[in-house]
C-alpha cells in the first residue's frame, strides 16, 4: 500500500547524462543548475481506457523518462529550453500563463504542471526558474512522455518553490492540471510515474488513489515495441470521443435502471450504485444498449435532455460536434477490460504452473477488445501484435491510448533473442522508415522507480 511519503531527494553522483545536461545549462543560463528532476514514462500491462471509467489499471513505471536541470531565480519568469532542438525554447511571467488546448506544444505540458502547483496551493505567484528539459521517452508512442513532463514539471515547480506534497497528492494534482491541455485522461499515467517502485508493476485503484505491488512471473520478459505511427492525443478528438461515449453509456444505462443519472459520470460508479458484480453489468450493457451507434437526438430524447444540455454537461470542448456515439460496443470494452485487470492479478499472485499462458490470453483479450470494441487500434499495431505473437510472445497488445505507439509483449525468457531477431526482421527491418527508428523501437524493460529530485553528490 502506498504511504503518504514524498517524492525522495536522492544525492547521487553525475552521471554522463546529468553532465552533459549540466553542460548544456551552464552555457545556456551562465550558472549551474541547483537540482535535478526526473519523472518516468510507463508501459501498461493491462487496463486500457478504463482509469477514466474509475477502474483499476496494471502499469509499471519504464527506466525512460523526462529528466530536468532547474536553478531558482529573484525573477518573475520561467525559461523553458530543451535539449532536443525540435522543441523551441520557451519563457513566460506568471502574470500571463496561457495553456493553448489548440495547439499541443511542449512548452504547454510544462505549464500544466506549473499551473497544477500554483491552483493547489492558490499562489498568487511563484518562484522564477531556469529550466532545461531532456527526454528519452519516444514522444507520441503510447509510454506517456506528455504525463511524464507534466509531472516533471509539477515537481520541479513544488522543490523550487520549497514547497512539498506526498506522491499521492502530486499524481492527482498532475492528473487534473494535464487536463488543462484538453484531454480528459484518467490518472494512471501521472499516478504511476510517482508512486513506481524498483522491481515491481502496481495495480492502481482510484477513489482514493492507492498502489498495490504486483510481482511480475519470473519466467517472463516484457517487450516494447513502437508501431512507428505517432498518435498524440491532445492533437485529435478520438481520446475525448472515447471519454464521452463511456459517460453516455453511464447515463442512458443509470436512467434505464432507475437511478439518478445527472450526476453518474463513470461506469465504475454505476456499478457501484447499483452493487452488482461486473459479469453482470456485462449483462445490463447486453439488455439495455443496442449495438447500433446513438445518434445525438436519440440520446437526448432518452435522457430527456436538450442538445444544449448535452454540449454543457457531457460533451468536451473538442467534441461538440460528434453526431454518433458507439454506447455498446464501448460500455462492453470497459467492463470486460475492468474484470481482466483483477484476473491479471490475481495470476500474478498466486502464480499457478501456467500463469505465463493465463497471463497472455488475457493480453492478447485485451488487445482484441480495444481492437473490435474500443476501436483504438490501427493496422500497423495489428500487425506489429500479430508478428510478436508468431515471434514467440504469448501475449501482445496495443499500450497507452492506442491509434498507433506501442506494443507490450510478454516474452518467455528463453525466446527472448529470437523473439528479437523475428520481429526485427519482419516489422523493421522491411521497411526503410521504421529500420531508422529500430534502435529505439524494440526492447526489453523492468519495472522502473517513480519521480524523484536529484542533488548532485558532493555539492552543497
Ligand atoms: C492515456 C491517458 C490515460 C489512460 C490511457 C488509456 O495514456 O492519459 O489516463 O486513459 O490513455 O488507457
Amino acid at each position: 500500500m502506498t504511504t503518504g511519503a514524498s517524492p525522495p531527494t536522492v544525492r547521487a553522483p553525475i552521471t554522463d547524462r546529468l553532465l552533459k545536461l549540466k553542460e548544456i545549462f551552464t552555457s545556456k543560463y551562465g550558472c549551474e543548475p541547483s537540482f535535478y528532476a526526473r519523472a518516468p514514462g510507463r508501459v501498461n500491462l493491462i487496463g486500457e481506457h478504463i482509469d477514466y471509467c474509475g477502474y483499476a489499471v496494471l502499469p509499471m513505471a519504464i527506466e525512460q523518462d523526462i529528466l530536468a536541470a532547474v536553478k531558482p531565480t529573484d525573477f518573475d519568469v520561467v525559461h523553458l529550453s530543451n535539449t532536443n532542438p525540435s522543441y523551441l525554447d520557451f519563457s513566460v511571467s506568471f502574470e500571463n500563463i496561457q495553456i493553448d488546448k489548440t495547439k499541443p506544444l511542449w512548452h504547454n505540458y510544462f505549464l500544466c504542471g506549473l499551473k497544477g502547483i500554483q491552483d493547489h496551493f492558490h499562489l498568487t505567484s511563484l518562484t522564477g526558474m531556469n529550466c532545461l528539459l531532456d527526454g528519452s521517452i519516444p514522444p507520441s508512442s503510447g509510454l506517456s512522455s506528455s504525463s511524464a513532463l507534466v509531472c516533471c514539471a509539477g515537481l520541479v515547480t513544488l522543490t523550487a518553490n520549497g514547497m512539498t506534497l506526498s506522491k499521492v497528492e502530486l499524481a492527482e494534482t498532475c492528473a487534473r492540471c494535464e487536463r488543462y491541455i484538453g484531454t480528459e485522461g484518467g490518472g494512471m499515467d501521472q499516478s504511476i510515474s510517482f508512486l513506481a517502485e524498483e522491481g515491481t508493476a502496481k495495480l492502481i485503484e482510484f477513489s482514493p488513489l492507492r498502489a498495490t505491488d504486483v510481482r511480475l512471473p519470473a519466467g517472463a520478459v516484457f517487450v516494447i515495441a513502437n508501431s512507428c505511427v505517432e498518435m498524440n492525443k491532445a492533437a485529435t478528438a478520438h481520446f475525448n470521443i472515447r471519454v464521452v461515449e463511456c459517460r453516455l453509456a453511464t447515463k442512458i444505462l443509470a436512467k434505464s435502471k432507475g437511478l439518478a443519472w445527472r450526476d453518474l459520470m463513470k461506469l465504475g460508479d454505476l456499478q457501484e450504485k447499483l452493487g452488482v458484480t461486473l459479469e453482470d453489468m456485462l449483462a445490463v450493457v447486453d439488455e439495455v444498449l443496442h449495438p447500433e451507434p446513438y445518434t445525438r437526438e436519440e440520446v437526448c430524447e432518452f435522457l430527456g435532455i436538450s442538445l444544449d444540455e448535452l454540449r454543457a454537461t457531457v460533451l468536451s470542448q473538442n467534441t461538440q460536434e460528434v453526431s454518433t456515439f458507439k454506447l455498446y460496443q464501448r460500455a462492453k470494452h470497459v467492463y470486460s477490460e475492468a474484470a481482466r485487470v483483477l484476473d491479471f492479478k490475481k495470476v500474478c499472485d498466486e502464480a499457478p504452473a501456467n500463469a505465463l499462458q493465463l497471463l497472455g490470453d488475457l493480453m492478447n483479450q485485451s488487445h482484441l477488445s480495444c481492437k473490435d470494441m474500443y476501436e483504438c487500434s490501427c493496422p500497423q499495431l495489428d500487425q506489429l501484435v500479430d508478428i510478436c505473437l508468431k515471434s514467440g510472445a504469448v501475449g501482445s497488445r496495443l499500450t497507452g491510448a492506442g491509434w498507433g505507439g506501442c506494443t507490450v509483449s510478454m516474452v518467455p525468457v528463453q525466446k527472448l533473442d529470437h523473439f528479437l531477431s523475428s520481429v526485427q526482421d519482419s516489422f523493421y527491418n522491411t521497411d526503410d522508415q521504421r529500420s531508422l527508428l529500430k534502435e529505439k523501437s524494440l526492447f526489453a524493460t523492468k519495472p522502473g522507480c517513480g519521480a524523484m529530485v536529484i542533488l548532485e553528490e558532493n555539492k552543497m
